[in-house]
């Protein structure tokens, strides 16, 4: 029977990890995947996670399973965590899912559910995923714009774009350090977009992936509470892979807001009913030690502030490159460098210029020119910043580069 199937199309970006791997040159450089890096170049496990592993390993008495919404705690404590008072806890609920993914496809489940045939609107350029994960819950996909051919945020074309939004339709937003761009907009012209939904009856679905690695957690969550606050339905995808570096403990769950009691009663059984068909209950680990953090007072400030470690780290790994770049003659792209946050950097070049940074420099990042700014050890950022300016043709390559 399996010679039946079609060859199907192979993963770009983990197609490119695999071409990464098998690069003998011990200088190749690996922007690809979305995972925080250190200076040594290690993707570490957090001391705070490190510690609540500690003390569950020490006190854990059972694996039961867990209910199909998952460890409920800790659904508390998310719902605590990104939404921050009661006044907008009270009006939502929570299902643990497996990671941001996870939540993500038991959203638009929840939405093919209530409302088949949906239209659900992604940025273009979208995270590499949105579109399959809704596609595959069997919702229609539109697109809207966000940049200027600057790489600039263009608010007047955002705003013009989902001015076709209907009511009912959902718009997907990411909360903060947008991927793969890094341009946010700003808290106006996301009080526009809460203005124009409020209007136009459409429901906003944030994507929380990067929440803590742009201006720090709070300011992060900022524009996903004024939503949560201005507007009667919300939807919000949380995923503590990156935040928690939690990556492989696949951990994140999906919130809703709403406006009775009884809705949210049913929203949390038609997200349990989606889990059940998908993977009955999610994993347990990382949910237990993200709530050890949350609920201890200690724990948390020490992750806060290995968070925020991590995001001057990021911060700091940006602005060198754009001072790098304009000390090269390429004042123009490091303009569009400097707003960018988070991990991720919308490098302005063509897909063969990024192919050109592979095959010369090996330097990998999408054929789209997004690069994992995390991903980068200090020490090779002038390089890299010659390689932009080398397939840039904006400089020579000095001939030790
Ligand atoms: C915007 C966005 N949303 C969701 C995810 C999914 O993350 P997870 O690994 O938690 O499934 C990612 C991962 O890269 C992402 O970039």
């Amino acid at each position: 029977m399996l010679e039946l199937l079609p060859a199907p199309p192979a993963d770009p970006l983990w197609d490119l990890a695999a071409e990464f791997a098998a690069d003998p040159r011990p200088e190749r450089l690996n922007l690809v995947l979305g995972v925080y890096r250190d200076h040594t170049g290690a993707t570490p496990v957090m001391s705070a996670v490190r510690e609540a592993e500690i003390r569950l390993a020490e006190r854990s008495v059972s694996k039961e399973y867990r209910g199909l919404s998952g460890n409920t705690a800790f659904n508390r404590a998310m719902l605590s965590m990104v939404l921050g008072t009661e006044a907008l806890t009270g009006r939502a609920t929570a299902v643990q899912t497996v990671a941001g993914t996870g939540a993500l496809r038991l959203l638009a489940d929840l939405v093919r559910r209530t409302r088949p045939g949906t239209t659900v609107w992604i940025s273009d350029p979208a995270y590499v995923n949105h579109r399959p994960i809704l596609e595959a819950a069997g919702l229609q996909v539109r697109t809207y714009g966000r940049l200027d051919s600057a790489g600039l945020p263009d608010t007047a074309g955002l705003l013009d774009d989902l001015s076709a939004a209907r009511r009912n339709d959902v718009v997907l937003l990411q909360g903060c350090c947008h991927n793969p761009t890094g341009v946010d907009p700003s808290f106006e012209t996301w009080e526009e977009l809460a203005a124009l939904a409020a209007a136009n009856g459409w429901v906003p679905f944030v994507d929380l992936a990067y929440h803590g690695l742009g201006d720090g957690l709070d300011a992060d969550l900022r524009a996903t509470r004024m939503l949560a606050d201005r507007l009667p339905e919300v939807l919000i995808a949380v995923s503590c892979s990156k935040n928690f570096g939690l990556y492989s403990d696949r951990t994140g769950c999906a919130i809703v807001l709403g406006s009775s009691r009884q809705t949210l009663r049913h929203v949390e059984t038609a997200l349990q009913n989606a889990a059940r068909t998908l993977y009955s209950m999610p994993p347990e680990h990382g949910a237990a030690v993200v709530t050890t953090i949350l609920e201890d007072e200690g724990l948390r400030a020490a992750w806060r502030a290995e968070l925020d470690v991590m995001r001057h780290r990021i911060t700091a790994n940006r602005a060198d490159l754009v001072v790098h770049l304009g000390a090269l003659g390429c004042g123009e792209q490091a303009a569009s460098l400097a707003g960018q946050k988070g991990m991720f950097s919308m490098l302005p070049l063509t897909p063969d210029q990024m192919r050109r940074m592979r095959r010369r420099f090996a330097v990998y990042g999408t054929d789209s020119g997004r690069i994992n700014i995390a991903g980068i050890a200090a020490h090779r950022i002038p390089l890299l910043a010659q390689g932009i300016a080398t397939v840039l043709e904006t400089a020579r390559v000095a001939p030790s580069a």
